[in-house]
């Protein structure tokens, strides 16, 4: 399993030496979340901060777009340094289009759904996708507490990963810290997003060792 610590709750008068912490502690992917103030009650950042990340690191740049109509953004988020680029199937009727496009513009594309959302409306698209996000949180906020339903939602995109011999990584995002890594991990998840846990502490690169740790085989 991988670990993608969210900026979300780094300090953003210090968001360099946040990233190098976590690049140096050993976290694989580093999650961007781009929030709309309108699919989500929130703003945050747009690509302009994926631009300005991107010479920082070699970490993935996993952009979680928590915003309407994200067709109309892949391709900045693709010019600025995007790696994974992850669009809701709840903020567009032409979500397949969106996610042929963040394919068209070299990035890996990945289909997120809400807690609130039924496997079944992105059962046809697992062709089309390197990732699926399960939110184990409602989007819009960091430090919400994990839902623990979802991870009955986690083995079943799993099994359909099995079943149907996809590549496909399975993330994870909201609510992830010691006490719910693990259970993500052994439902199939492939990669865990972690932002409160691992920036809200004195220590965020003991944090991203403690998951890993947690995660070990
Ligand atoms: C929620 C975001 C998350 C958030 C996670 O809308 O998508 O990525 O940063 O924060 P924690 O880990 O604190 O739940
Ligand atoms: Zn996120």
């Amino acid at each position: 399993m991988k670990i993608a610590p969210s900026i979300l709750s780094a300090n953003f008068l210090d968001l360099q030496k946040d990233i190098g912490v976590v690049d140096r502690a050993g976290a694989e992917y580093l999650h961007i979340d781009v929030m709309d103030g309108h699919f989500v009650p929130n703003l945050s950042f747009g690509a302009a901060a994926v631009k300005a990340i991107r010479p920082m690191t070699d970490m993935v740049l996993d952009c979680h777009l928590m915003v309407e109509q994200p067709e109309k953004y892949i391709q900045q988020f693709a010019i600025a340094g995007a790696d994974v680029i992850g669009v809701h199937v709840e903020a567009t009727p032409h979500i397949h289009r969106a996610l042929a496009m963040i394919r068209e513009n070299g990035c890996k594309a990945e289909v997120v759904v809400n807690p609130g959302t039924p496997l079944s409306s992105i059962q046809e698209l697992l062709p089309f996708v390197d990732a699926v996000l399960i939110m184990t949180v409602d989007p819009g906020f960091g430090g919400q507490r994990f839902i623990p339903e979802m991870i009955n939602k986690i083995k079943k995109i799993a099994q359909l990963k099995k079943d149907q011999g996809l590549d496909l990584e399975i993330e994870v995002d909201g609510g992830i810290n010691d006490q719910t890594i693990k259970q993500c991990a052994i439902a199939g998840a492939t990669v865990a997003v972690a932002g409160s846990y691992v920036f809200n502490s004195e220590n965020p690169s003991k944090r991203v060792s403690l998951l890993k740790d947690l995660i070990r085989d």
